[in-house]
């Protein structure tokens, strides 16, 4: 895609964004929508990211030290910090993606995810609130809050439907109730304060640069090392998948486009169950980097079930598609031989991943730093 000037050139009539906050863009989804902002258009990122273990400068790729990007390390639920990070760029739109992402994380502790996606979301709307509301004139009107979130809002499904606009909540891990707990926080400050909102849910994403505790680098980086490739349960549960930089295009287009107040569910319709999944990426394995003692789908294992684990995710996009004229570029079958391919050329990412050492960037240059005042 051409580079453009600012998102003005592209969408006349729509918002004149020159500065945008994005929150958690050091993670996967993040990273992603900073590396195609700084790419592709002419804005000034803010990246605010408490740079948990999920977050991942080398994501950041060429916007790490880009003059447009500037990563804040600040917790959301700093409300002292966050204030301090508006007053000093002024953004005009606010992309909030920061978040604990992981479900079995979320059952295993799930405190930090009501903290972050509860607590914080809160915390940052407050902020964003009293900026918006020190705004004039036509900035006052541009301002958007574009809340980043889930399918899994909306609970499991049987065999048949998918989840659309009208679907209702029903979330069933603390991570997806955490989830939904932020989605209502959104529309309650739009509601009562005016806040001029918008939010997506988008099923799962795929992609280069994803930590592998989720289930596809996990299936690629194992198998690579001929470990075992675990999956829960009888592996027919069935999700919804979508390429990353289809996930961060979309959200772009939601955050200049989207009407206020209104959600979009994003999804690839890509629906696959688990064992599906895993058997595609051995299959791009076995093609890439064969193994001369057999096929990689030897090394799956069934495993114990994921204690509450949803059966079926599914997005019917067409309100996104109709309204906003967003589609993916990738099928499943393309993206999943992009990750693959980029998993294999990218080694030096993947060991300092699995050794630990990405977090040596940010301990030299963070640790201990206070927070902007
Ligand atoms: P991720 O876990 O890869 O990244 C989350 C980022 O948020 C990290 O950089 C982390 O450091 C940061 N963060 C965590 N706690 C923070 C805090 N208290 N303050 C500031 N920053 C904090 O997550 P992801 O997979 O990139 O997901 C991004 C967003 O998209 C999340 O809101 C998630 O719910 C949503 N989402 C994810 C998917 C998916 O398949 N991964 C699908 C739909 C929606
Ligand atoms: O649907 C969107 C959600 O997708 C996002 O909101 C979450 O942030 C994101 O983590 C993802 O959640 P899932 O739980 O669906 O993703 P995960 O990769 O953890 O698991 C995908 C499926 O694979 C799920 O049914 C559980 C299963 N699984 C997962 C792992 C890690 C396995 O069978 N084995 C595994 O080792």
């Amino acid at each position: 895609m051409a580079k453009s000037p600012g998102f003005a050139s592209t969408l006349p009539d729509q918002l004149k964004l020159s500065c945008v906050l994005v929150t958690g863009g050091a993670g996967f989804i993040g990273s992603a929508v900073v590396r195609h902002l700084v790419r592709e258009t002419d804005v000034t990122v803010v990246n605010v990211d408490a740079l948990t273990y999920a977050a991942n400068p080398d994501s950041l790729q060429e916007a790490l030290h880009h003059r447009r990007h500037h990563l804040e390390h600040i917790d959301i639920c700093d409300a002292a910090a966050l204030q301090a990070v508006f007053q000093r760029y002024r953004p005009q739109a606010v992309m909030h993606l920061a978040a604990e992402s992981h479900v079995d994380r979320s059952i295993a502790g799930p405190a930090a995810f009501v903290r972050t996606n509860v607590v914080g979301t809160s915390t940052l709307l407050e902020v964003a609130r009293e900026h918006w509301q020190s705004m004039r004139g036509e900035a006052r009107q541009a301002f958007r809050f574009h809340h980043v979130s889930t399918d899994e809002v909306f609970g499991s499904l049987g065999p048949q439907g998918a989840f659309d606009e009208s679907s209702p909540y029903r979330p069933n891990s603390p991570y997806a109730a955490s989830k939904a707990a932020s989605d209502h926080l959104v529309r309650a400050w739009h509601r009562t304060y005016g806040l001029p909102v918008v939010t997506s849910n988008c099923s799962n994403n795929y992609g280069p640069c994803q930590f592998p505790e989720k289930l596809i680098p996990l299936v690629i980086l194992r198998a690579l090392a001929g470990e075992s490739l675990p999956v829960y349960g009888d592996g027919q549960q069935v999700r919804d998948w979508l390429y990353v930089e289809d996930h961060a295009h979309a959200l772009r287009t939601v955050l200049t486009q989207g009407q206020v107040g209104a959600t979009y569910c994003i999804g690839g319709r890509a629906e696959r169950t688990n064992l599906e999944v895993i058997q595609a990426v051995c299959a791009v394995l076995d093609r890439l980097r064969p193994d001369p003692q057999g096929s990689y789908a030897r090394l799956v294992r069934h495993v114990a079930d994921r204690p509450g684990h949803d059966q079926r995710y599914a997005i019917d996009p067409s309100h996104i598609a109709r309204e906003l004229g967003w589609q993916p570029r990738e099928s499943f079958d393309s993206g999943i031989e992009k990750t693959v391919r980029w998993y294999l050329d990218n080694p030096q990412w993947v060991d300092r991943v699995q050794s630990g050492a990405y977090r040596q960037w940010l301990e030299q240059n963070y640790a201990n730093r206070p927070s902007p005042t």
